[in-house]
This record gives C-alpha cells, structure tokens and sequence, in this order.
C-alpha cells in the first residue's frame, strides 16, 4: 500500500509547531516554536501576544520542517490542522496558514481536535492498542475517556472547574514560582514530604474531577501560616498537594479500567510529564497487569506530531473541511 504524508499545524495556544507524519506513527519531521519565555513576564498566556508570534512564525516553520524532510508540498497527501479546542485568535492563524496551502497545492484539508491530538501522542512509534481508557490531563483539560477503536470516543468524566495543569499553575503562583509552574512543582514534590493535610478533591463515584477547592484550600493554608508568622516548607507543600492531586487521578482512572474491562491504558496532555503521576500509574498498572503507554516527553507538550498522527486517521476517516473552516475554542472530542 502507497504511505500516507500527513502535514500537521498545530497553533492552539503558545507553540506553533509543524510536523510531517509517515502513516499515522512514523516522525518524519517537526520543528516547533514555543513561545513560553514571552509569556513569561505576565504570567500567563496573552491571547492577542500569542497570536502575533504565531502570524510571524507559521510560513517560516512550514518551509524549515518540508526542508528539514527534505520535501515538498508534492509528496504530501493531506494538511491537518487543530481548529479546537484553543484561543480563538491563535486557532485561526494555524487554520488560515492550513487553508492556504492546501488551497495552493490542491491537497485536503483535514480538522483536528486538540485533544485528540494529545491521545495520538501515544500512537507515534507504535500503534495503539485497543479498547482502551485515556486519561488526559492538560492545562485547560481533565478528561476520563472511553476509546473502542481509532476515533470512537467515549467520554467518562471530565473537570468540573480547573483544569489539572491550570490548578498547578495556580498553586506555583501562590508561592511565587514564574508561569509555567506545574514542572516546579513537580520537582519539588519529588523532594518534599507529605506533611500538609489537603482535601482529596471530588473523592466521589463519578468519573468527574474537581480542583478549585484545593486551588483555594492551598491559597488558605499559606495565608493562614503566613499570618501566623510561619515560614511555607515550599516542597512539603508541593509534595502534600501533588500527592492528592495524583491520588485521586489514579484511583478514578482505575475504577473506569475495571468497570468498563479494559487493560490498555494512556496518557496524554501537558500534565502527563509529571513524574509523580507517571511514577504512581506505573506501579498500579504493573500491580493490576495493565497494559500503561505514556508518550515520550516531548509528545506530551503541544506540538504538530500529535496532530499529524490523528490527522491520518481522521484523513483514512475521510474528514474533510472546506475554506469555511473556522476555529471553535470549545471543541468537545
Ligand atoms: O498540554 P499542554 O502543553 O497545553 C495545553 O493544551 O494546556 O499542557 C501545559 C500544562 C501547563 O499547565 C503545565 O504547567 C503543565 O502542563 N505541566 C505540568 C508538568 N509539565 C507540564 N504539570 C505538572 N507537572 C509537570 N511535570
Ligand atoms: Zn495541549
């Protein structure tokens, strides 16, 4: 059978990336930029600054990765791009560069979901197996899903307010850790002990999360001790919310594995580098016999890879969009 060249663009947030993927799983070429250090200074992601690095980023990225595949738009079979979840103005900039050169080389163009993208970040160098239940954890989503096959998504759960990765990006703030904070706080974690008492967030029979209350049980914990004069034992306090925060991850991750009888398990989203996590799921599924695959660490984080990976099977699908494709930043899967 002829290979399938899918050209992925992926604009949602703070990286523009751009990737060619060899029939769904193989790397061919990616070159991303990350505009984290930008953002830096506020403390968060600026809409209307990120949409500007990637207007000045995207053709450049598009030329160096065909470059860097030593290829042309000619071998390529499709264009997939993210049109959501995401910031619209940035959604946009990656649609607006995808309809054009699908448009100029005569090539279809393909949408992708965002999270989608991050679940095929497990399916680059060996196929996914399935049924399988993804936990996805990002900083704008916390999701339990249900996957029979490729593309048939089944959703469990999902967040009730925060996100995992917003919620950690949160708490390093409030102890003063710069944007994004989540892999301080992981580190610390793996340096401090478990010696604050939190709150198990929505510790309760359904596959929904929430974490604003620990957000807010944290914010008051350090006020409480500042207040008293108390100094914050910054990894204890790291290590006692990241321990909850994984707890309850890993328990409501489990029970969907049994109630729904399925031993293939991934992970995917920004949230899926973190070591605690990684480490507790690991030991679970080794003592359950699971069949656990967590991307490498660079798939984990937003890039084009990704979306390449599910473009193919969504191009296989045969999804297509038109020059009326437009971006929805609160794309369901
Ligand atoms: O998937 P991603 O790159 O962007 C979104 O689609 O949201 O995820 C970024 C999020 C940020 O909130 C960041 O703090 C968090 O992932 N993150 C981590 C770790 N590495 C990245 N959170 C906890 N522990 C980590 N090691
Ligand atoms: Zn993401």
């Amino acid at each position: 059978m002829k290979d399938t060249y899918i050209l992925g663009i992926e604009s949602s947030c703070d990286e523009t990336s751009i990737s060619i993927v060899k029939n769904g799983i193989e790397e061919i070429a990616t070159v991303t930029n990350t505009q984290i250090d930008i953002h830096k200074e506020y403390g968060g992601v600026v809409p209307e600054i990120a949409s500007r690095c990637h207007v000045k980023n995207i053709t450049i990225l598009i030329e160096e990765c065909l470059e860097k595949a030593n290829m042309t738009m000619e071998d390529i079979d499709a264009v997939a791009v993210t049109y959501g979840p995401g910031l619209v103005g940035s959604l946009l900039v990656g649609i607006e560069a995808a309809k054009t050169l699908a448009y100029v080389n005569n090539k279809p163009l393909v949408p992708v979901n965002h999270m989608s993208g991050h679940i095929y970040a497990n399916n680059i160098g060996k196929e996914m197996r399935f049924p399988l239940i993804a936990l996805v954890v990002s900083g704008g989503h916390t999701e339990l899903i249900y996957m029979e096959d490729h593309y048939k998504y089944k959703r469990l759960g999902a967040t009730l307010d925060d996100a995992v990765g917003e919620c950690y990006d949160k708490v390093a703030r409030i102890v003063n850790v710069p944007y994004p904070g989540g892999p301080t706080i992981d580190k610390w974690a793996m340096e401090g002990s478990h010696s604050y008492d939190l709150p198990l967030p929505l510790n309760d029979s359904t596959y929904n999360f929430s974490f604003s209350g620990l957000k807010s049980a944290v914010i008051n914990l350090v006020h409480n001790e500042e207040q008293r004069g108390n100094e914050i034992r910054k990894k204890d306090l790291a290590c006692s919310f990241q321990e909850v925060v994984v707890d309850v991850l890993v328990k409501k991750t489990f029970k969907a594995l049994k109630e729904y009888n399925v031993n293939n398990l991934i992970l995917a989203g920004g949230v899926a580098a973190n070591l605690g996590l990684r480490k507790k799921l690991t030991e679970e599924s080794e003592k359950e016999d699971i069949n656990l695959h967590i991307p490498d660490l660079k798939y984990c984080t937003d890039n084009a890879t990704m979306i390449a990976a599910s473009g193919y099977y969504a191009y296989i699908n045969g999804d297509r969009a038109d020059l009326t494709l437009n971006a929805n930043s609160s794309l369901d899967l």
